[in-house]
């Protein structure tokens, strides 16, 4: 039977339980509900490090780029001091939007009505505004939101009381920096984005287990050598490892000199995934973004040592985006449908810690996240 979402306007979690032995998975309805949705906005993603993008998009006075937290537009600057800076993304007159993709400006001025402010944010100019009663240009600046970089990546955060970046992301970032030297200097090469009609959940659910690699993704499986899985976790971000496996795998050739021969697959609350592979130095982001109850949008940024793309690596991009992407996307969309089923309601884990390629506990403990982020205080 269907459980209701919400019980007197709090969300129930069904039988979810802090054991992932004894747990059983969230309730369909939570990848479903608009309800769900909204109470994840402001208990989640309002309050958590959001992917940007790659900080070499900011990189001189002027040049900056956009981003939307589900429905709040944000921009980043770096402002002609050379500080990064980010704002929300409407203008302070009628709230129009400012700035669209990404650019360079020397001002950022309003399509709508023509205000303008300087990179720092500060209000500019605005025909007539000495006409308005008791306006105040200092006051008219456009409001701040946090910014912060990592590994050549910039994250921006809606509450101004959040932990840093670094102090929530710190054991994760020591670990792939130990599999992988100089990841903040690598070159951005290519975005790829791909529409997927599932909760935003779907797609992390299925990032933190390997449990499905041995029969969804075969290549794969022959590309690292799962019986070399190592996982471990932090508060916020969990870490997969594993060597790399057959040299004649069929997903791609790993060049003799590969800098990485352990791959280290990590994630960070909520919806940001880091891959590094078997290769030269790389790092591919992974961006989960919800953009409505039963759909998401996947963002890949992908880094590699230089533009000029080795054979090995121009392999491995097109197999990540040609085989790996639409092998998972096609689950993701299977398991919504799933999630919409009058047979389904919840589900269980498999959790195996001396078997770790199997095992779903990661998915529970970002599972238990949600939980903890939408029910404070519930834990059984
Ligand atoms: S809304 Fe921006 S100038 Fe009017
Ligand atoms: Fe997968």
């Amino acid at each position: 039977m269907l459980q209701k979402t919400k019980v007197n306007g709090v969300a129930r979690p069904g039988r979810f339980s802090d054991d992932p032995a004894r747990s059983w998975t969230l309730p369909a309805s939570w990848y479903r509900a608009s309800e769900i949705f909204d109470q994840e906005k402001d208990a989640i993603f309002f309050r958590s490090w959001w992917y940007a993008g790659p900080l070499s998009e900011v990189g001189e006075p002027g040049r900056y780029l956009t981003t939307t937290i589900i429905d709040q537009d944000v921009f980043v600057i770096r402002s002609a001091d050379g500080t990064l800076r980010a704002f929300y993304n409407v203008c302070r007159h009628r709230a129009h939007r400012l700035l669209e993709g990404t650019g360079r400006c020397g001002r950022i001025v309003c399509p709508y009505h023509g205000w303008s402010y300087e990179t720092n944010g500060a209000f500019l100019t605005g025909r007539g505004v000495c006409g308005i009663d008791g306006f105040d240009p200092a006051a008219s600046g456009l409001i701040p939101v946090r910014v912060e970089t990592m590994l050549g990546l910039v994250f921006v955060n809606l509450d101004d009381k959040a932990r840093p970046l670094e102090e929530t992301a710190q054991g994760m970032l020591a670990d792939l920096n130990a599999h992988c030297a100089n990841l903040d200097e690598l070159t951005h090469v290519k975005r790829h984005q791909v529409v997927s009609n599932a909760n935003w959940k779907v797609l992390v659910d299925n990032d933190l287990e390997s449990y499905h690699v041995n029969s969804a993704h075969p290549a794969l499986n022959e590309l690292l050598d799962y019986r070399s899985f190592k996982v471990w976790e932090y508060d916020y971000a969990t870490c997969h490892s594993m060597a790399g496996g057959d040299e004649d795998n069929s997903a791609y050739a790993i060049e003799e000199d590969a800098a990485v021969k352990t791959a280290i697959y990590t994630w960070l609350w909520p919806n940001t995934a880091f891959f590094v592979s078997p290769g030269r130095s790389n790092l591919a982001v992974f961006h989960m973004v919800p953009t409505g109850p039963e759909s998401s949008v996947q963002i890949w940024d992908f880094f590699f040592k230089s533009a000029e793309l080795s054979e090995s690596e121009q392999a491995a991009l097109d197999y990540t985006i040609d085989i790996l992407i639409p092998e998972d996307s096609t689950l993701y969309e299977n398991v919504q449908r799933g999630l919409r089923s009058r047979g389904y309601s919840e589900g269980r884990f498999v959790v195996n810690h001396d078997k770790p390629e199997w095992s779903e506990h990661h998915v529970h403990m970002f599972q238990k996240l949600v939980r903890d982020a939408l029910v404070p205080g519930s834990d059984s």
